[in-house]
């Protein structure tokens, strides 16, 4: 029932302005793939071009054996799921969830099967008798989704379906998507800006920034690995640290970074696989790998300027002695507060070099 989804070469203007430059990638049968990246850089027309709602520049999509591109709307066999839910509000739950069944013409007994199973499978059957003015944000979500489950479509294609939930029921219904995944074992592609969702809904992620894909891989992949200063920025919260390098130094294959008021730091990164070490680099660390050690351990000392306390853990906004910030975890219960002076260590497996480019090194043992 899920298909294997395949964009070649695809390109995206609007007018004379390039929205996706000749992008490539392809998708897996019951793969679930998220489309991330900042607002504007195409994820909706995407997803649309997929769909049919939008007309594509140049290059190609496939479903399985198939031309996609050139198919109408209708017989792509697949189901979109929008943000604004795109309920008929005359219409009752069921009437909702049958109308484009009716449309195609499928015999009432299939269609009630159809809406009962769905509706068992949602949670939804004492709403099946109600209108849209009469659910619940996330009940109107669940239709969405119920009525794009009654057409049995080869692939799903959610555009930030759960955008319009607060934040509880967000995480309810997110969770409640990766099991709908289970079930049906179909191909889903999920639209967000939401890092969360991304990574923990996602088989893989693609990150599309500026016309292109920045990065395609495993969520872990992503925020571990990234392969992009931009990547490693936009993915994370708070975001990674950036520090530029004054020099690197090959220490028995590896590299050690000196950089201004900071003792040297021996990365994992093989020196070897840097294609010009006298270059302009940075390194990246997340605030997780920056921790508060004693003095005598530490690579650098400055000062608390803000304590953000997330409950589960405490973010430390340090401020160097050149004003720069570096941002450290410790725990929940921390009892640093501001203006307290602290001796930070980074944790040297998971430090990144970022080229003049923006190129990623990682180290070698993570
Ligand atoms: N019909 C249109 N005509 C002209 N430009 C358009 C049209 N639709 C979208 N765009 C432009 O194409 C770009 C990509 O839009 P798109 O809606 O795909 O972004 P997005 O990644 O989904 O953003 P968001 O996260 O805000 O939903 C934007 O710059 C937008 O202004
Ligand atoms: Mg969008």
């Amino acid at each position: 029932m899920s298909a294997a989804i395949e964009i070649r070469n695809l390109t995206k203007r609007f007018n004379d302005l390039t929205i996706l430059d000749d992008i490539s990638f392809s998708i897996d049968p019951s793969e679930f793939v998220v489309f991330l990246g900042p607002s504007g850089c195409g994820k909706s027309t995407l997803l649309r071009m997929i769909a049919g709602l939008e007309s594509i520049s140049d290059g190609e999509i496939w479903m399985d054996q198939d031309r996609l591109d050139v198919l109408p709307p209708g017989k792509r066999n697949v189901s979109m799921v929008f943000q604004n839910y795109a309920l008929y509000p005359h219409m009752t739950v069921e009437d909702n969830m049958a109308f484009g069944l009716k449309n195609i013409k499928t015999e009432p007994a299939v269609i009630a099967t159809r809406i009962k199973k769905a509706a068992e499978m949602l949670e939804m059957t004492h709403l099946l008798k109600r209108k849209p003015a009469e659910l619940s944000g996330g009940q109107r979500q669940r239709v969405a989704i119920g009525r794009a489950i009654v057409r049995e479509p080869k692939a799903f294609l959610f555009d930030e379906p759960l955008s319009n939930l607060d934040a509880a029921l967000r995480g309810r219904t997110r969770i409640e998507l990766a099991q709908l995944h289970q079930r049906v074992k179909a191909t889903m592609i999920f639209v967000t800006h939401d890092q969360v969702e991304a990574m923990t809904l996602a088989d893989r992620i693609v990150v599309l920034n500026n016309t292109k894909i920045e990065q395609i891989g495993t969520p872990i992949d992503i925020y571990q690995r990234p392969a992009s200063k931009f990547v490693a920025g936009f993915v994370g919260t708070p975001a990674m640290n950036f520090i530029s390098v004054a020099s690197l130094e090959r220490t028995q294959g590896a590299t050690t970074v000196h950089i201004d008021g900071m003792k040297p730091i021996k990365t994992h990164i093989n020196y070897e696989h840097l294609p010009d070490p006298a270059g302009t680099f940075e390194i990246g660390v997340r605030a997780e790998d920056v921790d508060v050690v004693h003095e005598s351990e530490s690579e650098v000392s400055g000062t608390v300027s803000f304590v953000e306390r997330l409950g589960e853990r405490t973010l430390l906004y340090v401020k160097l002695a050149d004003g720069r910030m570096l941002i450290a975890n410790t725990d929940g219960k921390s009892p640093i507060c501001a203006q307290t002076k602290v001796h930070l260590r980074m944790n040297k497996a998971a430090i990144h070099l970022f080229d003049a480019k923006g190129r990623a090194y990682h180290g070698e043992a993570q």
